[in-house]
């Protein structure tokens, strides 16, 4: 009986409105045209949850268990990522204040510190981002060649991952320019004449990644250009594509876990002792 007129109370629309005041905005037709899934409180709600969320289909609906753990892949991909996104988001900060024009370029950097409400705090976490991503990027390409994650069926993936390692240098090298500081001019003058000792291209591409005899306004714009558009475009596309690929060949730990669990199986204490009793 004191459960019944409890649930009637709960029942009432009084009750709901205080208590679950989101209720009635869930009933309405603007959230069903919006949100079609059922609540995420049953195993077949969470997982149509995931299917009708752009940004959560890319997860499987189920992981085994192991592959949570964060030391499964230390989450250093993951981390990668995350300084990806803060780097984009604390870049588009500091083109509002820079322009890639010579001397206007070192002055910006200036006025960023002196005039621009928090300039060197986003500066430096830009910059600081900038060297560990190259830092975690590296780490996490070690922890997949030792764990052996690189191996059929990810070689393609480890192939994609050189290119977004390759990316991450030339976004940290072309950054380095735009300053335009004694320390960035002297540091591509020698990376890029390094460039010149490239076998058969030479000079040719000194040439190319200047647009011009030595290190200058062309120059400025042309890494301004690669650094801000090209290679951002490009590691959204390629960790698209890598991220993908891990969505569907699964993570590496998985497949030990299913080798171990068929090893285990291989050699059951029941079977030997079946076999002793078959023989
Ligand atoms: C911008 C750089 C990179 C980002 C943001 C990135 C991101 C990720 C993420 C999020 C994962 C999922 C698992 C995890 O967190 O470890 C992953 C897995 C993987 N990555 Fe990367 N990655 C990058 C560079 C690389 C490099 C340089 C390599 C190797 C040359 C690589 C090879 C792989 C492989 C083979 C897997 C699958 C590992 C497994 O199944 O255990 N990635 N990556």
């Amino acid at each position: 009986m004191a459960s019944n007129g409890k649930r009637r109370v709960r029942d009432t629309d009084l009750y709901r409105s205080v208590f679950h005041p989101g209720d009635r905005f869930r009933r309405s037709e603007v959230y069903k045209s919006v949100v079609r899934h059922p609540p995420p409180d049953t195993p077949r709600g969470r997982a149509m949850t995931s299917f009708h969320n752009l940004f959560l289909h890319i997860y499987p609906v189920k992981v085994p268990r192991e592959v949570v753990g964060w030391r499964a892949t230390l989450r250093l991909g993951f981390i990668s990522s995350v300084l990806f996104l803060i780097l984009f988001i604390s870049g588009t900060y500091l083109m509002f204040f820079y322009r890639p024009v010579v001397p206007q370029a070192y002055l910006d950097m200036h006025d960023l510190h002196a005039d621009v409400a928090f300039g060197q705090f986003i500066r430096n976490i830009h910059r600081w981002s900038a060297h560990l991503m190259v830092l975690v990027v590296f780490l996490h390409m070690m922890r997949v060649f030792y764990s052996g994650a690189y191996r059929a069926p990810r070689q393609f993936n480890w192939v994609v991952g050189v290119g977004l390692l390759l990316l991450t240098l030339l976004l940290s090298f072309t950054g380095y320019l735009l300053p335009w500081d004694q320390l960035a001019f002297w540091a591509i003058t020698v990376g890029t004449n390094i460039a010149g000792y490239v076998p058969l291209l030479g000079d040719n591409a000194r040439q190319v990644l200047l647009g011009g005899p030595e290190v200058g306004g062309d120059a400025l714009l042309r890494f301004y250009v690669l650094h801000i558009y090209v290679l951002p475009s490009l590691v959204v596309l390629l960790l698209s594509v890598h991220i993908w690929r891990v969505r569907k060949d699964g993570f590496a730990v998985a497949d030990r876990e299913d080798e171990a669990a068929l090893d285990r199986s291989e050699t059951s204490p029941r079977e030997e002792v079946e076999d002793d009793a078959r023989a």
